[in-house]
C-alpha cells in the first residue's frame, strides 16, 4: 500500500527520525510503498483561510511552496503516518502547518488508514497530539487507526522500541490483501 510518512521533526538524526526509520524498514520488507517527508526540511506555511481551495482553486492551494509537492503524494496515499516530537504537549509547528494543508485537498481521495508516531522528553504528555489525531483524523477523515507509538526519555533510540516499530510496520497488511481475508 502507498504509504504517506509525515515527519514533523526538526532534527535529521533525532528521535523521531529513529522511530520512522524502523518503522519504514519493517513496511519495506512487506512490499509497502513509503515516501517519508521530512517537513522541517521543507518550505510549508500555515493555511491562510483565503477559501481560494474552496473556491477557484477547485482543489488546489494558491500557496506556491513545498506542500505542493506533497499534495500528489497525499492524493494517492492510503495509509499516512504522522510522526512529531511533541512540543508543548501538541505537534511541532512545521508538522501542524502541513496538516493544516490538508484543508485544500478536503479528505484526501484514496486516504483509509492512519497511524501516529510520538518522541517526548516525559511520559503522559500524548493528550494534546492524540486528541487531534483521533478528532481530525480517524472522525473527520474517517480513517482507519493502525496505532499510536509513543517513546519517551530513554526509551527513544532504545532496541525495544525500535523492534516494536519495525513490528509495526512488517504487520502492515496492503489493502487488497485485507479485502481478500473479509
Ligand atoms: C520546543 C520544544 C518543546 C518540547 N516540549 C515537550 C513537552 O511538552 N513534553 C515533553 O515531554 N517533551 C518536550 N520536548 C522534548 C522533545 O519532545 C523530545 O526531546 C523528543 O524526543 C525530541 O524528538 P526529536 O529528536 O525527533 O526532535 C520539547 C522539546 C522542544 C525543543
Amino acid at each position: 500500500m502507498k504509504i504517506l510518512v509525515l515527519n514533523g521533526s526538526p532534527r535529521p538524526k533525532g528521535n523521531t527520525a529513529a522511530l520512522v526509520d524502523a518503522f519504514v524498514e519493517g513496511a519495506k520488507e512487506n512490499g509497502h510503498d513509503i515516501t517519508v517527508v521530512p517537513v522541517c526540511q521543507k518550505k510549508i506555511a500555515g493555511c491562510l483561510a483565503c477559501e481560494y481551495c474552496h473556491t477557484k482553486g477547485e482543489g488546489r492551494c494558491i500557496q506556491q511552496d513545498d506542500m505542493q509537492e506533497i499534495y500528489p503524494v497525499l492524493s494517492e496515499a492510503e495509509m499516512i503516518v504522522l510522526a512529531s516530537p511533541v512540543y508543548y504537549h501538541s505537534f511541532t509547528g512545521q508538522l501542524q502547518c502541513a496538516i493544516n494543508r490538508i484543508y485544500a485537498l478536503d479528505k484526501p481521495a484514496n486516504l483509509k488508514k492512519a497511524a501516529l508516531i510520538l518522541s517526548s522528553g516525559s511520559d503522559q504528555v500524548y493528550d494534546g497530539a492524540i486528541y487531534e489525531y483521533q478528532n481530525s483524523f480517524l472522525d473527520y477523515l474517517k480513517l482507519e487507526d493502525m496505532g499510536i507509538y509513543t517513546a519517551f526519555n530513554k526509551q527513544n533510540k532504545s532496541e525495544e522500541k525500535l523492534t516494536e516499530l519495525k513490528q509495526f510496520g512488517k504487520s502492515l497488511k496492503n489493502i487488497a490483501e485485507k479485502n481478500e481475508e473479509e
